[in-house]
């Protein structure tokens, strides 16, 4: 057995079937605010709540978020997703231009929160380390919200999709597979 890597191309063929419910991380005070649609975030440890984002380093964000130290990390809800794709540079809007999606507001350490999204969390930035393309922030959380009746938003095989929605499909594709394997529907 090989141990180099995989072809990058093959490895995205792979990941693109892992769900991953898409965020948007932000930084910065009204006026001087970026953020950039991202799906690499993950709970680290409550010992203390400790969250870790991947963030590529030519984002416009990456500099900002060391420089202010503070971020935010909005969980989008399944109405979101025009939010995603201005973040995630789908239209021109760039820097501020982008919280014109969405009702964005500051939270308590001053980074932006966007009201309605399935979880806000606000973190200060701890540490952060360089892996490759990308650098992957620490963030200790300091304060956070959540709408507990929201629906979220994921991003699966190079589309966004719906948690329920998404559960409904895979319903009707066990349905359909019934159907042609057994000949019956049940
Ligand atoms: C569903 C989705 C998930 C993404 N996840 C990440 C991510 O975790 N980290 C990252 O650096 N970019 C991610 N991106 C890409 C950024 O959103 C995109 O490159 C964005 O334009 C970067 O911001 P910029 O235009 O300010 O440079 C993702 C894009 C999409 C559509």
């Amino acid at each position: 057995m090989s141990a180099e890597p995989i072809d990058r191309h093959v490895f995205r063929g792979l990941m693109r079937n892992v769900p991953g419910q898409v965020s948007v991380v932000a930084t910065g005070a009204p006026g001087n605010r970026m953020g950039l649609t991202a799906s690499a975030v993950c709970s680290l440890t409550d010992l203390p709540p400790t969250v870790i984002v991947c963030v590529n380093r030519t984002a416009g964000a990456h500099d900002p978020i060391i420089r202010n130290g503070f971020f935010s990390i909005n969980a989008l809800a399944v109405h979101q997703e025009s939010v995603a794709r201005v973040f995630s540079g789908a239209t021109r809007a760039y820097g501020e231009a982008r919280f014109e999606t969405g009702n964005w507001s500051p939270g308590v350490t001053g980074a932006p929160i966007l009201a309605d999204a399935v979880c806000r969390l606000e973190c200060r930035l701890s540490e952060y380390r360089t892996a490759s393309s990308h650098t992957v922030f620490f963030g200790q959380v300091i304060a956070g919200s959540a709408s507990a009746e929201a629906s979220p938003l994921l991003y699966m095989r190079g589309s966004y999709v719906g948690l329920e929605q998404s559960l409904q499909d895979e319903r009707d594709q066990a349905r359909n597979e019934v159907c042609v394997s057994g000949g019956r529907i049940k």
